[in-house]
């Protein structure tokens, strides 16, 4: 089993289901373009994000890393009419390529994107008393998950989804020993998950285009 088969599958996947688009190609090309890393979500991922978003009915999604916009045109697809994706990201130059994408696939409106460190742009929507999302994926940097986790619960309502992407990181997660923050942050959010009433969880691995890695989903009950 390597790499090259998981990537050959998403790529036979894609073309088959998933299909193929240039608001969505065109997000991948001119985020490669300006030299952004190519860490997008897969084709067959965002797709994922977008069938599960539609099939709970979310018409306020939050997204924690939004990078050139490419999982945030996924998550938009599944938008209702009126409803409107809240996306947050540190660095201005993703923001400008991620607005362009979603100016480009007809999400101008739709979607907000908030410049900043997401976790005071998280306390600011809590402020804000924001009304609350349906639907959360959380795709920033690793070691804050279990601070936007806990941020996450306190945005959204009973019957929520909450999505926690690269949880999984080539089986790292199983790791106790491991000093990397990232691995802890992934772990410290399992410690969390697995003693909160709050919530019911799992965790799926998954190989593919991006690797071995893997995601979280919780639900708020
Ligand atoms: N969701 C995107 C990929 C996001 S990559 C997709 O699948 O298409 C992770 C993003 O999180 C990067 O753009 C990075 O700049 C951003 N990020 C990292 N640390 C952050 C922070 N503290 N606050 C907000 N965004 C952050
Ligand atoms: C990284 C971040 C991601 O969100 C991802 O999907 C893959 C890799 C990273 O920071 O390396
Ligand atoms: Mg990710």
């Amino acid at each position: 089993m390597s790499d090259e088969i998981w990537s050959a599958v998403d790529e036979y996947i894609t073309d088959g289901l998933v299909g193929h688009d240039e608001f969505l190609e065109g997000a991948l090309e001119r985020s490669a373009a300006a030299g952004l890393p190519a860490i997008s979500v897969s084709a067959p991922q965002g797709k994922l994000l977008s069938l599960l978003a539609r099939a709970m009915g979310a018409r306020r999604i939050l997204e924690i890393g939004t990078l050139g916009g490419y999982s945030t045109i996924w998550l938009a697809r599944a938008l209702p009419r009126g409803g409107r994706v809240v996306t947050l990201e540190l660095e201005e130059k993703h923001a400008a390529v991620a607005r362009d994408n979603l100016r480009r696939a007809g999400f101008a409106r739709r979607v907000e994107i908030r410049l900043g460190p997401a976790l005071e742009t998280l306390d600011a929507l809590i402020a804000e008393s924001v009304k609350p999302f349906d639907f959360v994926f959380i795709d920033a940097d690793k070691p804050r998950i279990p601070d936007y986790y806990d941020r996450a619960l306190h945005l959204t309502h009973s019957g929520s989804v909450i999505i926690v992407d690269n949880v999984v990181r080539d089986g790292k997660l199983a790791d106790a020993s491991s000093d990397d923050p990232n691995v802890q942050g992934v772990r410290k959010l399992h410690e969390l998950l697995a003693h909160d009433p709050r919530v019911s969880a799992t965790t799926i691995q998954t190989v593919g285009s991006k690797g071995y890695d893997g995601f979280t989903l919780a639900l708020v009950t």
